[in-house]
Order: structure tokens, then C-alpha cells, then sequence
């Protein structure tokens, strides 16, 4: 029998997909970067068909690419050729269990990210992980990439959301770390080795995920500040007085503010006049007992008293704070329309924002004209410095000659200050050299040395990341 006979035995006739044609959409990625090629697509529905169809792989000499939503920046998801098979998690996506005792829900990796978010909302229950992705992505994708996101700062990144994972290692071996326990001190830390390693040493199949409170109250503002230093002044202040009630504190310049109502239809825009550095802070509580709007308004208070805020927006119902949420999340969308950006992801100790920000136009000279769109999650100490042709200019040109130039300078600024090239998006295809040039020989050698242990014949996700 041939490899995809093997699989349509195991799967049927509609769990493996061979025509180029249906094949197609599985195989170019979300900014188009990439047009891969492989074998055939398997959708597998449990657990076990994930394990079968890596044994069927491994001895018939093909390798295996997971893909979730497939809505990854980096091409991690992407395959690179005949003898590679292209696994979908989309049909394995059950919540098999979620406990409102343990805050604790087990789902599987095809899970789509919003489709949790109601399951646990109708019970009262609520799981932070939040991007604007959220209608497309997969919990196994976003385990595999060590997603970020919008809430960070109060819940975490996904890696540190979950508490145990099953994954099917290169082996075709079944490894069960499916624990709700939160305390569990018997050895290595298992399941952290497949947190951010983007399918390159298993396939997580399932996880258990941390739940909290569903939030009862939420305090959205839409802030205009002076500077940069006053953006981490602010955040420090609210910090402080909330109670470290601060869910989210994302950052947007004038500039990403008017791509969005630029290109996005039915923005309303909070502020008349232009503001240079504008901040979306949100405070939520579990607890109805106190409101937290004399809390945020004292924020405000203060600083507006020590010149950190010039003016600002509080959402007066749930309906604005959706409008505002939603200029938040349309910036993606609106660079797209604006015919793409040369994205980067940075990260660098939160007080050293304004430095970084201030360096990096001095380091993009060379690249001529362009337009930076910067936003992003200031309150992580992560920025999306994006940027585009200038009005008027060719897009596709300007990314052909300059992404590269651009992306070097501003990943080698961010080495300079001790700070990240990737702080959420990952490597997969896109950043591989990235990795060999700024992450630490020792690092990068443990990381080959744990490759070779679980992968010695490199058939899971070859090409990425290392
Ligand atoms: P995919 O793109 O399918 O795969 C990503 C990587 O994970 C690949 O290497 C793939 O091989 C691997 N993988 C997928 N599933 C599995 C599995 N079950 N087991 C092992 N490996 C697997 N990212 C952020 O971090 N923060 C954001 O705020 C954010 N906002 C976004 C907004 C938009 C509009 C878009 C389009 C993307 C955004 N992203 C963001 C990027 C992306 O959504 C995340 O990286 C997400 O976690 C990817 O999930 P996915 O299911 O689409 O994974
Ligand atoms: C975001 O924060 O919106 C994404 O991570 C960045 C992007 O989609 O460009
Ligand atoms: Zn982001």
C-alpha cells in the first residue's frame, strides 16, 4: 500500500486530502509569505489516529508538519515538499472535561481559541488567552507558539496557562502529561519542552488549561499621553493602584491609530485631535463587591495630575468598550489593507521602551522612506514596530528590498539592550537566522542536543526554527 492508502485505511476517504486543488489552502500561509508543497493533508480525529499516522510516516520515510489554525507569522506551519505530510488538528476538538472546582479545562489541540472561551463562559468560568486571532487559532497552535496576546500582563502567556499536555512524540509514542496538578515536583518539567518549540519535537494532542473567575466588571480607557516615559510611568502608577488589576495595556501611535480608520470601515475615533502616544488600558475584577471605577478614576486623576495623561476616554458601556477594543484589533487588518507591513515582534525590559523607541529611527535610515506602525503590548514590554512602504510608494517592492535590512536593525537594536528579536510570534521559517545570530551558543547548542534526543531523524517539522 502507498503512504496515502495507509492513511485513507486509517482516516477514510475524507481524512486525507491529495488533490493539489483542496490541498491549497492548507499549504500558502496567513501574511502569504509561503507556498509549500506536500504529500497530502491528514486529518486526524483522536489522539491515537495522531500517533498511527506518525508511525506511518516514520516507516514509510516521510515527515511530519503540524498545522493548527494555520494563522501563524513565521511559516512554521508551512511544508516544504513531497515527502512531508501535512497534519490538521481542526478535526480533533472536543473539551473532553472542564472542572469548576480545579478551574481546570482538558481539551483537545484542535480546540479553536474562541470556541473555549464560550465553552467555559457558560459555566461561569473564563480562560484569558486572548488575540485577534482568536476566531481561527487552535489551542495546539497556541501552546506550540507560546502564544501572547492582550491579557499577558495579568494571566500570562499560553505556556504558563497550562498545566499538563499529552503529546505524541517523533517516536510515535504516546507521552501522557495530562496533569491538572498544580504542584507536581518529579523531575524535569516535561511539557515545557513543547511550550514555544512549534511542532519540531511532537504534536500536542490535548492539554489541561488553566481557568479563572469569569471578570465582572471591566474599566476600559483610551488615553492620550506626552512621551514615551510617561507610557511606563502610567503603567507603573496603574499598577500600583489597582491591586495589579491591570488586565491588558496596549499601546498605539498616531500613526497604526490612522491606518485603522484609514482602511477600516465604521471606526469611530475616541480623541477629535491627534495625540502622538495613545494607551489602551483595561482593569477587570472577579469580584462585584467594590466597582473599580473610583479606582481607575483615581488613576486617571493622578496622573492627569503629574502630566502623564493629556486626555482620555473612559467606556461608559459595554457597546464603547467593544469600539475601542476594536480599533485595538483592527490594526493587523488595516496594515494588511494598506498593502502588508514588514512585521517585527520585539521585546525589551518595559523602562527601556523609550530608549528602544527612540534608537530605532536612527537605526532604519538606511532603508529610506517608510511609515512605522508601532503598537503593541507595551505593559509585556513588547512592541510591534512595523513598517510599510511610504504613501504611494510600491508595497511589494518595498518589502522585497528593504524587510530584510529593516528586520536586522531592529532585531540587533533589541539584542543590544538585552531584549528579544521574537516575543511572541516564534521562528518557524521566517527568523531561523535571527535565532542563530542572537540567541547564546550554550542555548542554542542545548537546544540542537534536545532535538537530536526526541528527533534524531529530523521528520518532525523539519526546516524550522534550529
Ligand atoms: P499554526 O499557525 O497552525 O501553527 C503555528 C506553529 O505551531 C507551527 O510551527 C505549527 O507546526 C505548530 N503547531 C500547530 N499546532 C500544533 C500542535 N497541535 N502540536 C504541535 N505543533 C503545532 N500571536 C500572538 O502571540 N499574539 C497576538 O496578539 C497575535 N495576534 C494575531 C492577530 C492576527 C490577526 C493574526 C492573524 C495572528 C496573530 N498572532 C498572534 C499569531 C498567531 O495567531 C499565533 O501564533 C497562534 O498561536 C497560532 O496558532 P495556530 O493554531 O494558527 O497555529
Ligand atoms: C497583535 O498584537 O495584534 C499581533 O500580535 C501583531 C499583528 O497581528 O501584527
Ligand atoms: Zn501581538
Amino acid at each position: 500500500m502507498t503512504l496515502i492508502e495507509r492513511l485513507r485505511d486509517l482516516l477514510g476517504s475524507t481524512g486525507v486530502i491529495s488533490e493539489l486543488a483542496e490541498m491549497s489552502p492548507y499549504l500558502s500561509d496567513e501574511r502569504d509569505l509561503y507556498q509549500g508543497t506536500a504529500a497530502c493533508v491528514a486529518l486526524p480525529r483522536s489522539t491515537e489516529d495522531v500517533a498511527q499516522i506518525v508511525r506511518i510516516c516514520r516507516a514509510e520515510g516521510y515527515a511530519v508538519v503540524p498545522q493548527g489554525g494555520n494563522t501563524g507569522y513565521c511559516g512554521g506551519a508551512s511544508p516544504d515538499g513531497e515527502r512531508q505530510v501535512l497534519v490538521n488538528l481542526a478535526r480533533l476538538n472536543k473539551v473532553r472535561e472542564i472542572d469548576p472546582i480545579g478551574f481546570t479545562a482538558t481539551v483537545e489541540a484542535g480546540v479553536v481559541l474562541a470556541n473555549l472561551h464560550s465553552a467555559v463562559a457558560e459555566q461561569g468560568l473564563f480562560f484569558p488567552l486572548s488575540m485577534g486571532s482568536e476566531g481561527s487559532c487552535q489551542i495546539g497552535g497556541n501552546l506550540a507558539t507560546n502564544a501572547g496576546g492582550l491579557a499577558v500582563l495579568r494571566y500570562g502567556t499560553a505556556g504558563e496557562l497550562a498545566l499538563g499536555l499529552e503529546v505524541v512524540l517523533p517516536s510515535g509514542e504516546l507521552l501522557d502529561c495530562l496533569t491538572p496538578l498544580r504542584k507536581d515536583n518529579t523531575g524535569y518539567d516535561l511539557k515545557s519542552l513543547f511550550l514555544g518549540a512549534e511542532g519540531t519535537l511532537g504534536i500536542i494532542t490535548a492539554a489541561v488549561l488553566k481557568l479563572f473567575p469569569a471578570p465582572t466588571e471591566h474599566q476600559t480607557a483610551w488615553l492620550a499621553l506626552p512621551d514615551t516615559v510617561s507610557v511606563c510611568k502610567l503603567l507603573s502608577l496603574a499598577r500600583r493602584l489597582s491591586g495589579d488589576t491591570v488586565t491588558s495595556f496596549e499601546y498605539i501611535s498616531q500613526a497604526s491609530l490612522q491606518l485603522v480608520t484609514g482602511h477600516i470601515d465604521g471606526i469611530q475615533c475616541p480623541f477629535t485631535e491627534r495625540h502622538p502616544h495613545q494607551v489602551l488600558m483595561e482593569l477587570s475584577g472577579p469580584l462585584a463587591v467594590e466597582s473599580l471605577r473610583p479606582t481607575v478614576e483615581s488613576i486617571l486623576t493622578q496622573a492627569m495630575e503629574q502630566g502623564l495623561v493629556t486626555d482620555g476616554v473612559l467606556a461608559d458601556s459595554e457597546k464603547q468598550r467593544r469600539q475601542l477594543w476594536r480599533i485595538r484589533e483592527s490594526i493587523p487588518q488595516a496594515e494588511k489593507h494598506a498593502g502588508r507591513s514588514v512585521k517585527h515582534d520585539i521585546s525589551v525590559a518595559i523602562a527601556r521602551i523609550p530608549e528602544y523607541l527612540a534608537a530605532a529611527p536612527g537605526r532604519l535610515v538606511g532603508i529610506g522612506a517608510y511609515r512605522a506602525s508601532i503598537y503593541g503590548h507595551i505593559g509585556d514590554g513588547n512592541l510591534h514596530y512595523n513598517v510599510l512602504a511610504a504613501a504611494g510608494d510600491d508595497p511589494v517592492r518595498f518589502r522585497s528590498e528593504h524587510a530584510s535590512g529593516a528586520s536586522s536593525a531592529l532585531h540587533q537594536l533589541a539584542a543590544e539592550m538585552g531584549g528579544s528579536f521574537s516575543a511572541e510570534h516564534g521562528i518557524g521559517k521566517l527568523k531561523k537566522e535571527d535565532l542563530a545570530q542572537f540567541k547564546n551558543e550554550t542555548a542554542l547548542q542545548l537546544m540542537r542536543v534536545l532535538k537530536k534526543a526526541l528527533d534524531p531523524d529530523d521528520m518532525m517539522n523539519p526546516g524550522k526554527m534550529l
